[in-house]
């Protein structure tokens, strides 16, 4: 008896102990509890999964409540009480409090920084952390019955278990919330929600526009997720009923922990761990390209990522604005060929092997048949198309889709869509449409031949200039200003040395100034074959390309042999002129390299997957950087390439597209360039903005490597840091510069498969995921090289330098 209540006695005094002098775990947070930073105290689950307790994001010393893996040694947080509102010091408490059964979160005078707002209240409140990762309040004596729970209210992560969703009656909204960025949780613009609207299809917004729409749920997937598929972790759903729709999924295998965030760069990320390897695995991310882009094809238009250009109109539709269709700009999709005519009765033509469009505005009803809906749509003239809702069994129920047919893509297997059209657009009036259309062409090619070849006459009589003399003729079309040269030639005081920039790939460029704006004039050199028209066609689409980290373009000039382009003026000018500058480069601390890494990457990301034209810029190098005045960079000569290039194999042979240490290996031996050169240009890029060196022209007296063979040898060491330029103060960015490296080593892989697209380096660049190992780089120790080098192993002085341009000599 005694040794019982002794060993009590011990018992207790030992609990007391480490609640007062340790951290302080508990299951439960009753009135009379409080969870103290101060002390470290944490909440753990029943079974141990998760933890709540106060913790400081990233490089923050801020403090928050929050939810995490509590076996995870890297902390990976799934909620945040106070996101918006953090705690500056270790004061913080977390209560629950009567009457009803708030929880709260004072500071250090008690004063509220974030409280649970409880619907209902609780006779006895108790807090506790479910296995899943809720926090619920709930009656002591009723644990069903919870008056609060965390799911309810999420941060960026969806977790298993969660209702993402509307609830109908009470107008409750459950979505997530991307955070601002990683050491600062507050709300960022990214949202992820299941819309109810119309018919129910799950959407990232980006502040009140949509980004993504997954299309509408059918009943398997969503009709535009290829890869939310089957699966043999996971189930999925969406539920609908009178009183709430939502969107959840469940873990088949519970020991499993899978989490659904949405990052600041507006995707959405399916993570799973991995208990092999300890990390954090992508399992799926959206948008997954271009064509996911929510409207990229406007109305009626259809986008298929395999062609070139990705849009077109669905057959039997015309673009609305051929020219704007022409230059790219899809925006204004296409209509029908026919008009409709409702009083002479529509039909229906099937559409197979699409997502089936936005149905933010349609209407369904799940007991109808395909007749019955079909019938229902014909009834009503401003019904414009319909669609099984549901294919999970064969096809049954009806969705009816109201005005335009917006965000088509093409998809495999994709589904089935029944769209209105002209009766007259049914097969045999097709035909017969079809040869009058045929004649009607024949003969304006003829025409247009004819007048073709009597301008030809004419134009051969009439001095080039001439045709010019009218600027404003061509100004319409152009929607770009055009300078007459001697405007040019004034605001450059006459191509004067003086105000010579510089020389790039493609010609001279001076620096001007017009209507009192400083500008920068690109007079291309005269080599280009191109006729005056295809040059405004070009130039044209150049100025759509548009995108704060790409150099603005003003307007052109075209005059007799003369082209110029007219960009905005950049004050810091180019970014090797700061970079390799001893001195300058001193005022690049690593918060501004950072920035100049991340905004050059997002540029190019909207050259190569965001932009209607898809450039490959081939030419990336730092002095095709600028730099504003607040030295945001700016990509330059953009686009040119495209222009010029094409005339490579062209009479012109000196020049030279792409430079020495930026070209990647099948570049420079094959010949072969695509997204991924231009990657590997931009990985060069990213080291040399880190190091501070040239990649061209590196030379260490015990390596005999460039930099990027020096830059992997100190990361296969782990010494990565080491490459860091010695100006550079970077105690406080350890984690954000290694991953940078390790983005730039992925980058330039030998093997194009193996570097990352831009999409993915930007969401690399600021996201924690894990990252692939790097493997070596390309020009380090590929089999040519190594031919090449041995054969030039004579040159005892052969620094890597001299390697690389062996290199490209063999092309
Ligand atoms: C805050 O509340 C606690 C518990 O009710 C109390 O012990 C403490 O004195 C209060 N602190 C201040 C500054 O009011
Ligand atoms: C709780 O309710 C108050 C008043 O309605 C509101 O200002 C506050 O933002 C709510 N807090 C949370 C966390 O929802
Ligand atoms: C569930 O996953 C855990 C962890 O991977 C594994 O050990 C366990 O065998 C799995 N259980 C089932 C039923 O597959
Ligand atoms: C849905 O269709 C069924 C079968 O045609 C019909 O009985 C029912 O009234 C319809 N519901 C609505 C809301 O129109
Ligand atoms: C056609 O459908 C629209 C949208 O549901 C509705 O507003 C309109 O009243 C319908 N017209 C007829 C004639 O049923």
């Amino acid at each position: 008896m005694n040794m019982i209540r002794s060993s009590r006695f011990y018992l207790c005094l030992f609990l007391f102990t480490t609640w007062f002098f340790s951290a302080h775990t508990t299951d439960t947070i009753d009135t009379s509890q409080i969870l103290s930073d101060n002390r470290d105290d944490t909440l753990i689950s029943s079974s141990g999964v998760f933890a709540l307790g106060f913790f400081s994001p990233g490089s923050s010393k801020n403090r928050y409540v929050g939810i995490w893996y509590n076996n995870i040694k890297d902390k990976t947080v799934v909620w945040i009480a106070n996101r918006d509102h953090p705690l500056t010091d270790r004061s913080g408490t977390l209560r629950l409090i009567e009457p009803g059964g708030r929880l709260l979160l004072l500071n250090a005078t008690n004063a509220t920084i974030w409280a649970a707002n409880v619907s209902r209240s609780a006779h006895t409140p108790l807090a506790r952390l479910l296995d899943s990762g809720n926090l619920v309040v709930t009656d002591a004596n009723d644990e069903k019955n919870i008056i609060w729970e965390s799911f309810d209210y999420p941060t960026d992560t969806f977790l298993p278990g969660m209702k993402l969703g509307k609830n109908l009656v009470t107008g409750h909204e459950v979505f997530i919330t991307s955070k601002t960025n990683n050491d600062e949780p507050a709300m960022g613009g990214i949202t992820y929600h299941c819309d109810p609207s119309g018919y129910p299809q799950n959407v990232i917004k980006e502040g009140a526009s949509f980004r993504y729409k997954t299309g509408p749920w059918n009943g398997v997937t969503f009709s535009g997720s290829h890869n939310l598929v089957k699966n043999d972790i996971f189930t999925y759903g969406v539920v609908i009923s009178e009183n709430e729709v939502y969107y959840h999924y469940e873990l088949i295998n519970t020991s499993l922990y899978m989490r659904f965030t949405v990052s600041e760069d507006g995707v959405g990320q399916r993570w799973l761990w991995s208990y092999h390897t300890q990390n954090w695995k992508l399992y799926l991310t959206i948008p997954i390209d271009s064509c996911d882009i929510y409207q990229t094809c406007g109305a009626y238009g259809s986008c298929n990522i395999k062609t070139t250009p990705a849009c077109a109109c669905l057959s039997k539709f015309q673009p609305r604005d051929d020219r704007g269709w022409g230059n790219g700009d899809f925006s204004n999709g296409c209509i029908r060929r026919t008009p409709l005519n409702c009083q002479d009765g529509d039909v229906f033509i099937k559409y197979s092997g699409i997502k089936l469009p936005d149905t933010e505005r349609s209407w369904y009803n799940a007991s109808m048949s395909l007749q019955e809906c079909k019938v229902t749509c014909l009834k009503n003239c401003s019904c414009t198309a319909y669609a099984a809702l549901d294919i999970s069994n064969g096809e049954h129920g009806c969705l009816l889709w109201f005005g335009e047919l917006v965000d088509i893509r093409e998809i495999s297997p994709g589904q089935t869509i029944y769209i209105r059209m002209a009766k007259s657009e049914l097969e045999s009036g097709g035909r017969k449409r079809e040869i009058l259309i045929l004649t009607v062409m024949i003969g304006i090619v003829l025409l247009g031949l004819s007048l073709f070849l009597f301008y030809q006459k004419t134009k051969k009589m009439k001095p080039e200039t001439d045709r010019l003399r009218h600027p404003d003729e061509t100004h319409e079309e152009l929607e770009l200003p055009m300078f007459e040269l001697s405007t040019m030639s004034k605001a450059t005081d006459g191509f004067s040395v003086n105000n010579k920039l510089g020389e790039g790939g493609f010609g001279p460029v001076f620096k001007g100034v017009l209507e009192g704006q400083e500008i920068a004039v690109k007079r291309l050199s005269r080599t280009s074959l191109q006729g005056v028209d295809e040059f405004k066609n070009e130039v044209i689409c150049i100025a759509k390309l548009q995108h704060r980290n790409l150099v603005k373009l003003l307007g052109c000039c075209i005059q007799g042999q003369e082209r110029m382009l007219v960009y905005e003026y950049m004050t810091n000018k180019s970014l090797d002129l700061i970079l390799f500058d001893q001195v300058k480069k001193t005022t690049l601390d690593w918060p501004r390299r950072f920035n100049i890494i991340n905004g050059i990457a997002r540029g190019l990301m909207y050259l190569h997957h965001d932009s209607r034209l898809r450039v490959i810029h081939r030419d990336l190098k730092a002095s095709n950087i600028l730099l504003d005045s607040d030295m945001i960079p700016k990509i330059s000569d953009f686009g040119l390439a495209r222009t010029f290039g094409g005339n490579e194999t062209g009479a012109d042979t000196s020049r030279v597209v792409g430079t020495y240490g930026y070209m990647s290996p099948e570049y420079a031996v094959e010949g072969m360039f695509s997204v991924k050169s231009d990657v590997f240009s931009f990985g060069v890029l990213v080291l040399e903005i880190i190091s501070g060196k040239r990649n061209r022209g590196f030379t260490l007296v015990d390596h005999r490597h460039n930099l990027l063979g020096h830059a992997w040898i100190l990361y296969k060491e782990e010494r990565s840091l080491e490459l860091v330029d010695s100006c550079v103060e970077y105690s406080r960015y350890l984690s954000q510069i290694e991953r940078s490296i390790h983005v730039g080593l992925l980058c330039v892989q030998e093997q194009t498969e193996e570097r990352p697209n831009m999409s993915s380096v930007v969401l690399m660049l600021n996201n924690d995921g894990v990252l692939p190992q790097a493997k070596h780089p390309g020009f380090f120790t590929g089999r040519d090289i190594i031919r090449k080098e041995t054969s030039h192993s004579s040159n005892t002085a052969s620094s890597v330098n001299a390697m690389t341009i062996s290199l490209l000599e063999a092309r």
